[in-house]
């Protein structure tokens, strides 16, 4: 069984960013990404605080804005309205989900598409449905993708089945491996909470994606055996041992089908860390697109 390394993948990930994060300097360009968090639940922020620390790390403009609960959906779609006339800003960002009385479908439409590095926007949906390169496509799936990519887990021809099928997560996880190409044309069966007999359908995985937002609820019976499993889950569950009185576990449960797999992403460490190195890539993206200057040529 081999450990998914994401912690050491994503540092390589973010060593291309910085290299050109640089290369944009010399061109008198430095990428921005603004994140905007409504609420204060503990995991958003924990997320929002270290993407602004990844971004001073690479050398990229960080705007963090931290709007209280009780924000109206007026307040926040001028935010937005600012954000996207914002000439230092490439990236906008709302960290999801927001409270409940807030739209968030509205949103992410009044989101310019040309800054929305994640990739949510119908435009980019669009663009990633239609194989248009030039779209944003989700951080996270773009992160498992990557991760397969660079430990050489075929995808072409491979049963790929993606349990779950969120905005997020899901849905263009699910588009990315079908589409066609090195790190795609899988045969992609999408699985969710009405799926009948979901433990035979996640047994024909060559590679299965958990993305269900259950905490360990990937068991045994779940997983062929010599089966890639890619854990998407972050949950916080109680425990009184651990300092802050939860630890982290993914959708899988890890001790359960680990013998069996040929791979699998730990958690935390594996997908986690992925997520925002892809973010950092799509901003440095954004910033070089909106400039007419091809991502290729940097670096
Ligand atoms: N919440 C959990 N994952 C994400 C993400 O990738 N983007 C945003 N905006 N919110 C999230």
């Amino acid at each position: 069984m081999q450990l998914i390394d994401g912690k050491a993948v994503s540092a390589s990930v973010l060593e291309e960013c910085r290299a050109q994060v640089d290369s944009l300097a010399g061109k008198g360009l430095r990428p921005g990404l603004a994140v905007v968090l409504v609420g204060d639940d503990p995991a958003s922020r924990a997320y929002v605080r270290s993407k602004e620390r990844t971004c001073i790390e690479l050398g990229i403009h960080s705007v963090k804005m931290e709007l209280s609960t009780e924000t109206s959906q007026e307040e926040l779609m001028a935010v937005i309205d600012s954000l996207n006339e914002d000439e230092d800003v490439d990236g906008i960002l709302v960290q999801s989900p927001p409270p409940p009385h807030i739209d968030e479908r509205a949103i992410v439409l009044a989101i310019d598409p040309s800054k929305d590095v994640d990739g949510f926007h119908p435009v980019n949906v669009a663009k990633l449905a239609l194989e248009d390169p030039g779209g944003f496509v989700p951080c996270t799936p773009l992160g498992c993708q990557r991760l397969l990519g660079h430990y050489k887990i075929q995808t072409k021809g491979a049963r790929v089945v993606v349990v779950g099928r969120s905005m997020i997560v899901g849905k263009p996880m699910a588009m990315l491996l079908m589409s066609r190409g090195e790190l795609g044309d899988a045969t992609v069966t999408v699985a969710h909470s009405r799926t009948a007999d979901l433990p035979e359908v996640c047994r024909n995985a060559d590679i299965l994606v958990a993305a269900v937002g259950l905490p360990e609820f990937i068991g045994r019976d779940h997983v062929q055996e010599g089966a890639v499993v890619i854990d998407v889950g972050i949950n916080r569950v109680e425990d009184s041992v651990a300092k802050k009185g939860y630890r982290l576990v993914g959708d899988v449960n890890f001790e359960d089908v680990a013998s069996r797999c040929r791979a699998i992403t730990p958690v935390p460490g594996g997908v986690g860390p992925m997520t925002i190195a892809m973010l950092m890539s799509n901003t440095v993206k954004a910033c070089a697109q909106r400039r007419g200057i091809e991502t290729g040529d940097l670096a």
